[in-house]
């Protein structure tokens, strides 16, 4: 979700109210996905580098997820939306982990529509808390080294139950991947859009579907003769 700063610059405004703009953008995105038949959304609304951040910024940012989940919780839990929060959870404050934990309690028998927020997460951080923990299985004996497979690994990564992402859209012109889902994007296809995430909308998400449609997938194959 990348742009807000610039998007709130354009304006004259803090780079704050560029974030506060930015969840709307999430909530029309969420509705749209849905909309769109969409069954898995992912959103990456707090990185682990994003920590560099003024100390203020930051505090907006977490301002947010509790504003988002304290405003939007019972309705995607009515509206059948099981929601996840994936990323490094030791430090964050306990306040936070309650809100993460009580949206995933309330909406853990949701099966209509998934929607990930990657907060604290980075990709490199991921995998290596999976390695940990698959050295800690290997190191009590409960895990022989040769099982440590493709699949297996993928159980231990925060996604576990999550398929592989299709598509990953990067907005505000931006081209990389900034520690999002690095082991998950093997074989998504990428779309960089230009429109700032808080201008993003369902005709935003319509077009990067569009352009995905076009993409010939070859996972690594050869294509159609
Ligand atoms: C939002 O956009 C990304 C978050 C960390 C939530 P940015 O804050 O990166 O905005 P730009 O890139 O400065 O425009
Ligand atoms: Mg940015």
């Amino acid at each position: 979700m990348d742009g807000n700063g610039r998007w709130a610059k354009q304006r004259g405004r803090p780079r704050t109210f560029g974030h506060a703009e930015g969840v709307e953008a999430l909530r029309r995105t969420v509705e749209a996905a849905g909309d769109l038949g969409i069954e898995y959304l992912t959103v990456f609304g707090f990185s682990t580098e994003n920590w560099r951040r003024p100390a203020e910024e930051i505090n907006a940012l977490f301002d947010l997820l509790r504003l988002y989940v304290s405003r939007d919780l019972d309705k995607l839990a009515r509206e059948g939306v099981r929601v996840r929060i994936i990323g490094e959870r030791v430090g964050l404050q306990s306040d936070i982990l309650r809100i993460v934990e009580e949206a995933e309690a309330k909406t853990r028998h949701n099966t209509r529509f998934n929607l990930t927020i990657a907060f604290n997460y980075g990709g490199q951080d991921e995998i290596a808390r999976a390695a940990r923990r698959i050295a800690e299985e290997v190191a009590g004996g409960r895990l022989a080294p040769q099982d440590i497979t493709v699949e297996r690994f993928g159980s231990f990564l925060d996604t576990c139950e999550l398929p592989m992402p299709d598509l990953l859209i990067r907005t505000s012109g931006e081209a990389r991947l900034s520690n999002f889902m690095l082991w998950q994007a093997a074989y998504a296809e990428f779309v960089f859009s230009d429109v700032l995430w808080p201008d993003f909308d369902k005709d935003a998400l319509s077009a990067s579907i569009a352009e995905f449609h076009r993409r010939e997938r070859r996972f690594g194959g050869h294509g159609a003769e």
